[in-house]
């Protein structure tokens, strides 16, 4: 029996091998593990190797949602990679992706550039593309090789990040399926575009040389972790408003992973106990549009979400954008 709601009918993730712990950064610059677990939670970060892409990150990902939904590459017509670090600024990474992944050319592909919130901003696309009806299963995947934009001389910013992809498969829901997407909430605030920026590499300054701002992530931190809690609390407070849900009802929250502190002080603001946010940033880092995908696919495969369970995904990122969206198992 189909109803006409869409559910996330399958997820997969993946990390390059590579593990850099805290103590392997200190090597590089003047840190400490001490330091960088107290102040974010992060132990560790998966880095890829220098020949391997985002797009075969995401493809990694994207063939284990595939297996996980058991559905063929060719019954794919919509996919949409996030990320801000994409292979090259053209074609759109998702183009790449389709040929790793043999998907036919009946599909639409596209890169969504949310920053961190680019997994919720593809859901959202996707889910009113499918609701159409003019599409049928849609990928939605992010994937970032965060490491290629980091300037690794300093130490504000390379302990923060990782690499990663993670995907989901979305698809008309079956009475047996129960991942069904109930609401999603995009934001943007364009008046602080500068307190998290990859400034160089663009059209205003294409080519790297004198005076041209780098092609590396900058970042006014203080300023991001006031409007990360500020706004993702507004973003959780929302959906939940506009669904006429009550905090209490929600058992699973999947955060973006930017910064343990963040998620304890959302935590206590939306009066959620923390134990039911779910939280990998000590292994990972923040891998930004990869973040809520692979924590998904993760909560997924331990059993932290199960059938019937309401689960929150809420992020921010450079923008700066934010959103929310909410998925009954
Ligand atoms: N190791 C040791 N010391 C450090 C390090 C480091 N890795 N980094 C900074 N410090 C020093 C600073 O130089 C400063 O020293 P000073 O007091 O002598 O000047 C001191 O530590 C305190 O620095 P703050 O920046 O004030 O430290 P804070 O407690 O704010 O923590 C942090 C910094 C972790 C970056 C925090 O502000 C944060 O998490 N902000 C949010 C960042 C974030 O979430 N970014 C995600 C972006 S999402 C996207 O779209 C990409």
């Amino acid at each position: 029996m189909v109803d006409h709601s869409f559910a996330i009918i399958g997820t997969g993730s993946y990390a390059p091998e590579r593990v850099m712990t805290n103590d392997d950064l200190a090597k590089k610059v003047d840190t400490s593990d001490e330091w960088i677990i107290s102040r974010t939670g992060i132990k560790q970060r998966h880095i890829a190797a220098e020949d391997e892409n985002t797009s075969d990150l995401a493809a990694h990902a994207a063939k284990a949602a595939l297996d996980d939904a058991g559905l063929a590459p060719d019954k794919i017509d919509l996919l949409i990679v996030a990320t801000v670090t994409g292979d090259m600024p053209m074609p759109a990474t998702a183009c790449i992706v389709q040929a790793k992944l043999g998907i036919p050319s009946h599909a639409a592909c596209f890169d969504v550039q949310a920053a961190c919130s680019g997994f919720i901003y593809g859901l959202d696309t996707a889910w009113a593309m499918l609701q159409s009806g003019r599409y049928q299963h849609a990928l939605v995947i992010g994937a970032e090789k965060f490491s290629s934009v980091l300037d690794w001389t300093d130490r504000g910013t390379c302990v923060l990040f990782g690499d990663a992809a993670g995907a989901v498969v979305v698809g008309p829901r079956f009475a047996d399926s129960t991942a069904e997407i109930v609401g999603t909430k995009l934001y943007s605030d364009g008046g602080n575009t500068d307190l998290l920026c990859i400034p160089g590499g663009g059209s205003s300054h294409p080519q790297p040389g004198e005076g041209v701002p780098p092609r590396h992530l900058l970042m006014k931190g203080r300023e991001v972790f006031k409007f990360a809690v500020r706004e993702m609390e507004d973003a959780a407070r929302d959906i939940l408003e506009q669904h006429n849900i009550s905090a209490d009802e929600v058992t699973c929250v999947i955060p973006h992973q930017a910064n343990l502190r963040i998620i304890d002080a959302i935590a206590l603001y939306l009066k959620i106990p923390v134990e039911r946010f779910y939280v990998n940033l000590d292994r990972f880092g923040n891998t930004s549009a990869a973040s809520i995908p692979l924590a998904i696919d993760e909560a997924r495969r331990l059993g932290r979400v199960k059938p019937g369970d309401l689960t929150l995904f809420v992020a921010f990122g450079a923008g700066l954008t934010y959103g929310s969206a909410l998925v009954r198992w």
